[in-house]
């Protein structure tokens, strides 16, 4: 069956699946590439698989519902900000050639949303997933990614593809033009990630870089095409072990993603404390306008450090990773 643009669909006749079914999903950080990966350039992408969105569903004869972030409610009446969740579940009911299914929809997060971690594409890919093992639906990768575009268009406007990617992969991800190939970090360091604690709206960040883009494309253009140069430097700086290197270009690309209006002042002041704690490089990560930050450390001491000076610095969370821990297949 093809992944169409179904219409919500009738929920009013009874249809339930055989048994309950879940899928799961993981938190990512685009190491490069945010933004002009939307114009058709390369970015890296990693998922921290220790942030999990699992989502459950179970048949039940009353109108479907659903649990998110607190919510609970008639799937009907859910509020907006779960509109590309009620669009997961009808895509994937579509797919599944169940479109009147009656479900109870649960999801649980183990990171926060609005934070540039990939929330939305995490909560769409595991609903769907969900979904379609209730229904034992056997699913190719290509057709799962195009059922949480269908569901990311609602969220993003127009998404790269990157998040419905990334939140679903094993190991880092260098991603261009809806192509993706497995990359082998082999760096000896660390990344930290520090949550700003504020909400950044994806869909703004990428409608006001559309909007300068039309509006000044010779002033947009060559930021976005140096984020790409960058980005494809830091591929081989990331293969050949590069931590200076790497470092400079996440300084660098936080500089252009500031000039193209989708830093804040939180942001500069955490990327700033970062690298006064000895962080060899700092950038935002993902929409921006709020959400995380992410920093380079030579060392665990270092990453323990620079950690600690982003709390002191107002982050509300940190995580450390040790990117060279990926098993990449072959
Ligand atoms: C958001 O996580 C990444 C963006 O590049 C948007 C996209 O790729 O669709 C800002």
């Amino acid at each position: 069956m093809q992944v169409g643009d179904p219409s919500p669909s009738d929920r009013s006749s009874v249809d339930t699946p055989m048994h309950a079914g879940v899928g799961q999903t993981v938190a990512k950080i685009i190491l490069f590439g945010e933004h002009s990966v939307v114009y058709g350039y390369p970015a890296i992408a990693m998922p921290l698989r220790n942030l999990r969105m699992i989502a459950r569903v179970e048949p039940t004869t009353r109108p479907s519902e659903l649990s998110s972030l607190g919510w609970v409610g008639p799937l009907d009446e859910a509020p907006a900000r779960f509109a590309s969740i009620v669009r997961a579940v009808d895509a994937a009911l579509e797919f599944a050639g169940h479109p009147n299914a009656r479900l109870r929809i649960e999801t649980h997060a183990e990171f926060p949303p609005e934070r540039g971690l990939g929330s939305s594409a995490a909560a769409a890919g595991a609903v769907i997933r969900a979904v379609l093992n209730a229904f034992d639906v056997d699913v190719e990768p290509e057709d799962l990614f195009d059922l949480t575009q269908v569901a990311e268009r609602i969220a993003h406007g127009h998404p790269s593809g990157l998040d419905a990617t990334a939140t679903s992969s094993q190991s880092p991800i260098h991603f261009q033009a809806g192509a993706t190939t497995a990359v082998q970090i082999n760096l000896s360091a660390w990344i930290v990630v520090a949550d700003s604690g504020i909400h950044g709206s994806t869909r703004e960040t990428v409608g006001h870089i559309r909007e300068e883009h039309e509006r000044c494309p010779e002033v947009t253009r060559p930021r976005l095409a140096e984020l790409g140069r960058i980005t494809a430097e830091a591929v081989d700086d990331v293969r050949a072990g590069d931590v200076s290197g790497l470092g400079q270009k996440m300084n660098d690309a936080h500089r252009l993603l500031a000039e193209l209006g989708v830093s804040n002042a939180r942001l500069d002041q955490l990327t700033a404390a970062a690298r006064s704690a000895g962080a060899v490089g700092a950038k935002l990560t993902g929409g921006g306008r709020g959400g995380c930050v992410i920093a380079l450390a030579r060392t665990s001491a270092d990453a323990k450090r620079i950690a600690a000076a982003l709390g002191m610095a107002g982050a509300t969370g940190t995580w450390v990773y040790a990117p060279h821990a990926y098993e990449v297949a072959a």
